[in-house]
């Protein structure tokens, strides 16, 4: 049975829940499911936006029969050629072989990739500004590289004032009937699951969330319908301002994210007792065990925070191999602009402490604050003082009463973007001999933007 919902009289929710997989990507736990969302639109042309995971591919494929209600699919819009988007289009492309594919160059060199199959023969290659007349309504594309691959678009729709966002503004979790946000308590309920999906899917690109965010705001736009969650027809502005703050790297709160290793106990003991210093003084403190708690959480809690306090032994020599993990994942996602302090603990030769810094002090804009606390054991009660200390120095950070860093910021890098896929490169000037990591255009590809 179709189970489908009108987003507006002539669209159509035509997606689906999962609720049985356990790793988004293979990496993510969702623990309240995911919904891969497609959308029909009826003009005096039809067209299908995306299609889903193979997972949902029965209700889906009965749910596109049902909003067609025997009319011919003229087109299938490809936003995004992830699998758990496209991997029902070849079926799809099968079903309806009147249908014209509509998508990115890069989308169709993908498509062939995936399916082994030559498909430019029915498809039409769109790129930046270009528009496709429906009968009554428009489309217009522009190109989203990056957020999340770089093949990405967004589709305008000029009836409804809707955009079709692909991975932009979506948030883990089956929607389970409640299509629109405003069904939900989406900020009370979602928020932290949004933040969740945004810093670790796209939160390695913010300029490039940067780019669509600018070209977001020169349209009128009604409704946000996104790849995965909830449609926004009410307060987009919200979400928006999130999206802004977390492309740019800022912290949504001042406070302070812990997260420790203890193999006994000892080091959890300190990045307690720190805790606790903190909140006497007034600053808010979340804390985690980095392995108990599930790297996405702690990436996503060092985009919501200002201050990171890490705490490892040292272990073979190195740091503690789950907090090595999750300061490489924060490293991998290009998160900027924090202060940091850092607790090492060893029985003899403790090393990360200065292990950690140099994992971390390459992200741009971050600072260090206090000195490494060392711990030969265990905590002991002479340390106390040392422990103050820190406490003292973080929260006057929190509270703004430290000099502030951004005097001293290093001037901004510039920006070159690729004219082909839209990769940005920061770097004080582009090398000659520079090939495009995504593309591998030459230099000459590139301009200079902002
Ligand atoms: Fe939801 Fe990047 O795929």
């Amino acid at each position: 049975m179709h189970c489908a919902r009108q987003v507006a009289p002539d669209i159509v929710w035509v997606g689906g829940n999962d609720k049985r997989l356990s790793m988004f990507e293979g990496v993510y736990a969702v623990p309240r499911g995911v919904s891969y969302n497609a959308y029909l639109l009826r003009d005096e042309k039809t067209v299908l936006f995306d299609t889903v995971d193979k997972a949902v591919a029965k209700v889906f494929y009965e749910n596109v029969a049902h909003a067609l209600a025997g009319r011919k699919l003229d087109y299938v819009v490809v936003h995004h050629m992830e699998p758990d988007h496209s991997a029902t289009l070849d079926g799809l492309l099968e079903k309806y072989p009147e249908a014209t594919l509509v998508c990115s160059r890069l989308t169709l060199a993908m498509t062939a990739q995936f399916f082994h199959k030559d498909l430019s023969g029915r498809a039409l290659v769109v790129g930046e500004g270009d528009r496709l007349s429906l009968g009554n309504r428009e489309l217009t594309f522009f190109m989203a590289p990056m957020v999340h691959w770089p093949e990405v678009m967004v589709t305008y729709e000029s009836g409804d004032r809707a955009l079709f966002s692909a991975d932009a503004f979506g948030v883990f979790g089956a929607i389970d009937g409640a299509l629109f946000a405003d069904e939900v308590d989406f900020y009370g309920d979602y928020l932290d699951e949004a933040r969740r999906y945004y810093c670790n899917i796209v939160g390695k690109y913010g300029p490039q969330t940067q780019a669509l965010l600018k070209k977001m705001k020169a349209l009128d736009i009604a409704l946000v319908c996104p790849l995965h969650g909830f449609v926004h027809r009410r307060d987009f502005e919200r979400y928006a301002a999130c999206y802004d703050k977390w492309s740019r790297y800022e912290p949504e709160e001042r406070g302070v994210m812990i997260a420790c290793a203890s193999i006994y106990g000892n080091t959890a003991n300190a990045a307690e007792t720190l805790s606790a210093k903190l909140r006497e003084r007034g600053v808010r403190t979340v804390m985690f065990d980095v392995s108990v708690t599930p790297a996405s959480e702690i990436v996503a809690a060092a985009f919501r925070f200002s201050h990171l306090v890490f705490a490892s032994p040292t272990y073979n020599a190195g740091v503690f191999v789950t907090m090595e993990e999750v300061l490489r994942d924060i490293a991998a996602h290009n998160l900027q602009n924090r202060t940091i302090a850092l607790i090492e603990n060893g029985s003899w030769a403790p090393a990360s402490g200065k292990l950690m810094r140099a994992l971390l002090e390459p992200l741009k804009g971050t600072d260090f604050v206090g000195d490494v606390l060392t711990i030969k054991s265990s905590l002991r009660k002479e340390q106390e003082t040392e422990l103050d200390q820190l406490a003292d120095a973080i929260a006057d950070s929190v509270m703004g009463k430290a000099e502030e860093k951004t005097a001293e910021a290093p001037a901004a890098k510039k920006k070159f973007r690729c004219k082909v896929c839209g990769y940005i490169h920061e770097a004080d000037e582009l090398p000659a001999d520079f090939k495009c990591p995504i593309c591998g255009r030459g230099a000459e590809f590139f301009e200079e933007i902002e």
